[in-house]
């Protein structure tokens, strides 16, 4: 496994697993616990979740997998913005750490900026990390303007991650945003990195993992991971993608790769406001 080194010292994992549309129907709760642990016992140990998924349902599901292993885990969720007030952040992250069955989260994020005033979910994020229930706190779709206005806020400096939509179909991050969140040392988490699925039929995909000897997945995500500070956490509720996924982190994608991935899904020219879909 390679690993993000943060500011804080911690490790993490580059690849891990996501769990949206997990935990929302109980006859499909042991394959999504038998994916986690194969995730696991391949060393994806990051684990990315959110009260929004399955309104608790993932994080349940979260709770049965890592059951005997939290220590393992670099575990992540996401506060709603519609509870990111001081209060209720405090009182959203005491029922995610019900559902999860641990007494910690490593990173907290909140979800997308929402009408609570950043200072309030900051204030709530510190309190947090001072009760010794969250590890550190970060973001998600904050774009460029969102991470400007977070650094104004007191305490604002400690983000530590924001999570975005990056993958090779939409590469807007690399305009700005990517190189923005190296300077200030900010982890990037790469969500949808396999584009939910739907970039996998490419023929430019397909060609360059054919030359690999491996599937299309494990070359969208090498393709995030060759950016130092990313990490990816791709949804995979069969085991045998969890297998192909891991590949990626054997993948080194030369010149004549990224030309003809270039070529297919061609890099930003302008800034464009931060895409979610
Ligand atoms: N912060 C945010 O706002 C936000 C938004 C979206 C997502 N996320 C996080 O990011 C995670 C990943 O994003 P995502 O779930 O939207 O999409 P994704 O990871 O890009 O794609 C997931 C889809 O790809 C399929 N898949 C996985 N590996 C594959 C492979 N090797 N070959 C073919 N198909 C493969 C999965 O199928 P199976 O499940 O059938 O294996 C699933 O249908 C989420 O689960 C969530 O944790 C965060």
């Amino acid at each position: 496994m390679r690993f993000v080194s943060l500011r804080t010292g911690e490790k993490v994992p580059v690849l891990g697993i996501g769990t949206w549309h997990m935990g929302e129907r109980k006859a499909e709760r042991p394959a999504e616990v038998a994916a986690l642990q194969t995730a696991l016992d391949l060393g994806l140990k990051l684990i990315d979740t959110a009260e929004m998924y399955g309104e608790g349902g993932a994080e349940e599901m979260v709770a049965e997998a890592m059951a005997g292993r939290r220590d393992q885990v670099y575990l992540v969720s996401k506060v709603y913005p519609h509870n990111a007030s001081r209060k209720g952040t405090v009182a959203a992250c005491e029922r995610s750490l019900k559902r999860l069955r641990t007494d910690r989260l490593d990173l907290y994020l909140l979800h997308w900026r929402g009408s609570y005033p950043l200072a309030e979910t900051v204030a709530a994020f510190e309190a947090l990390k001072a009760a010794g229930k969250i590890r550190s706190w970060g973001v998600s779709n904050f774009d460029v303007g969102d991470m400007a206005a977070l650094a104004r806020v007191a305490d604002g400096g400690d983000c530590l991650a924001d999570q975005v939509l990056y993958h090779l179909g939409s590469r807007g991050v690399e305009w700005r945003l990517l190189d923005d969140c190296r300077k200030s040392d900010v982890m990037v988490m790469a969500y949808s990195p396999l584009g939910q699925g739907r970039l996998l039929q490419a023929p430019a995909l397909k060609a360059v993992a054919d030359k690999h000897a491996c599937d299309p997945g494990a070359v969208a995500l090498a393709f995030v991971l060759r950016r130092p500070g990313v990490v990816a956490i791709p949804k995979a509720r069969q085991r045998a993608h969890v297998h192909a996924n891991v590949r990626a982190l054997d993948i080194v994608l030369d010149g004549e790769d990224l030309s003809v991935l270039d070529a297919a899904f061609p890099p930003p020219k302008r800034a464009s406001p931060l895409a979610m879909t």
